[in-house]
């Protein structure tokens, strides 16, 4: 037990009170250490002169502030200071050890680009091109770099657009700013899958639009909660990513996209289509094939070619693209046309082919390792996909599973993060299959993993 005595000194107000401020400032001042046993009611109450039910009062504001906790025949003890969780971002992992297996980011590893792009810069360096790559781009990109991207969709992602109606982007992301931008009126609200992009999450405050959660299930979007969410927020713009989606892995059926339009044009909604994974599946029909009056479509090349390259592509009808053009104006001015023409070349020379094919290739053999290591009942999500949605079974909690798996080294991301608003999230994490760059790492984290889940919910908890 310690010998400490609170600081009364100067302290005004009632003595339970003071005393349970003394107790806070000795443990912020690390004068109090957690574990740090307290004296007893009685020792202290005689120590300061005070009655023992003032101690008693005392301890029990202290409880409530959650600096000390007690248990009967054991005594009281300091809790130490509440540390937050540690959160790995979606971006990038807080801290990584060297040995850490990170399952967060969706960023496949792109062996092939670095000799790719080195024989792509030297050609470049050889041409009389480079002048025309280091000025201003048009707004929407240079006409062959939009009939590249048109040509790039065409093939991987089922979608026919004239050069045209191709904006470029920077990516995916910035592609959502440009196309949301573009739609949004003050006030307005957007709406989404319950779970949803987190670059979404990130971009909606920026935006100063108001993201609403809508139901989802093994399909998608729940339509009924789609046409009740139209109705109660008179919302005219949705986000969706229906192939492959971030988090769940799931891929909307034609069926159900039919359903999704047929409301949207009743309530006049125009739909966002972000289809970053849509060159992973064979038979996916984006929205904007089955309904381009109404719907936006964007992809990038990150996930299949390359992420640092920054390419993106907004599809729409011509009569929209000039606002595009104009928010992509006030974001970015315009793509830098270096990257763009890298881009360009690949998709033109094979190059681009070859790398989405291997990232498809990787993709469906990672899965075949998660559903070997992991217990299948709790896997879930499309076996083509970059990424796997688990399931936790009870007593799993996320915060305590994603501690857990970072206590022993491997990253993963709970659905707290993906949540809309302050919605209840479900027990799952995500995992990003594509990002160790060898598989005996993804191995290894899987395994752990599958520890983690087939063990005992081990409690770590500080408080006795
Ligand atoms: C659904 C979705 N959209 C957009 C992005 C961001 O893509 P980009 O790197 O092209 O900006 C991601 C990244 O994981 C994503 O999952």
């Amino acid at each position: 037990m310690t010998n400490w005595t609170p600081d009364l000194q100067g302290r005004v107000g009632p003595r339970y009170r003071v005393i349970a401020d003394a107790i806070a400032d000795d443990v912020a001042g690390g004068r109090l250490t957690a574990g740090t046993r307290l004296p007893t009611h009685r020792d202290l109450a005689y120590t300061l002169g005070v009655t023992v039910g003032t101690i008693t009062r005392a301890y029990a504001e202290a409880e409530k502030r959650g600096l000390i906790g007690g248990e009967v025949g054991r005594g009281t003890f300091v809790l130490g200071q509440v540390q937050p969780p540690v959160v790995d971002s979606p971006d990038w992992p807080v801290s990584v050890s060297p040995s850490a297996v990170i399952l967060t980011t969706i960023l496949p590893e792109q062996n092939d680009a670095i000799q790719a792009l080195q024989t792509t810069l030297a050609e470049l360096a050889a041409s009389n091109d480079l002048a025309s790559l280091v000025t201003y781009a048009p707004h929407a990109g240079f006409p062959a770099h939009r009939a590249a991207g048109a040509e790039w969709m065409q093939r991987w992602h089922r979608l026919n657009a004239t050069p045209d109606e191709v904006v470029l982007a920077t990516g995916a992301q910035n592609a959502t700013a440009v196309a949301l931008g573009a739609l949004l009126r003050p006030g307005d609200v957007i709406l989404t899958e319950r779970l949803t992009n987190y670059g979404l999450k990130v971009l909606c405050p920026t935006l100063s639009a108001h993201l609403e959660g809508i139901a989802i299930d093994d399909d998608g979007i729940v339509p009924e909660a789609f046409d009740a969410a139209c109705r109660r927020t008179g919302a005219r713009l949705l986000y969706t990513v229906p192939t492959l989606h971030n988090p769940t892995a799931t891929v909307m059926s034609v069926e159900r996209r039919k359903e999704i339009i047929a409301i949207a044009r009743r309530f006049d909604v125009t739909i966002v289509e972000d289809d970053v994974f849509g060159f992973l599946v064979d038979d996916a029909v984006p929205f904007r094939a089955l309904a381009p009056d109404i719907a936006i479509y964007l992809t990038s090349l990150s996930k299949s070619v390359i992420a640092g390259l920054r390419i993106g592509y907004i599809v729409a009808s011509a009569s929209l693209v000039s606002r595009l053009e104009a928010t992509a104006r006030a974001l970015h001015y315009s793509v830098p046309a270096l990257p763009a023409e890298v881009a360009s070349r690949w998709i033109g020379n094979g190059m681009a082919d070859r790398m989405a094919e291997r990232q498809r290739a990787e993709a469906r053999h990672r899965q075949r390792m998660a559903r070997s290591i992991l217990p299948v009942e709790y896997v879930r999500g499309n076996a083509n996909a970059q990424h796997l949605w688990l399931e936790l079974p009870e007593p799993w909690r996320n915060e305590e599973f994603v501690a857990e798996a970072r206590r022993r080294s491997v990253q993963v991301l709970p659905a707290e993060t993906f949540i809309v608003g302050r919605g209840s999230a479900p027990h799952a994490v995500r995992l990003s299959l594509c990002t160790p760059e060898h598989r005996t790492d993804l191995e290894r984290g899987l395994q752990t993993l599958a520890q983690v889940l087939a063990g005992p919910l081990t409690a770590r908890l500080s408080i006795v």
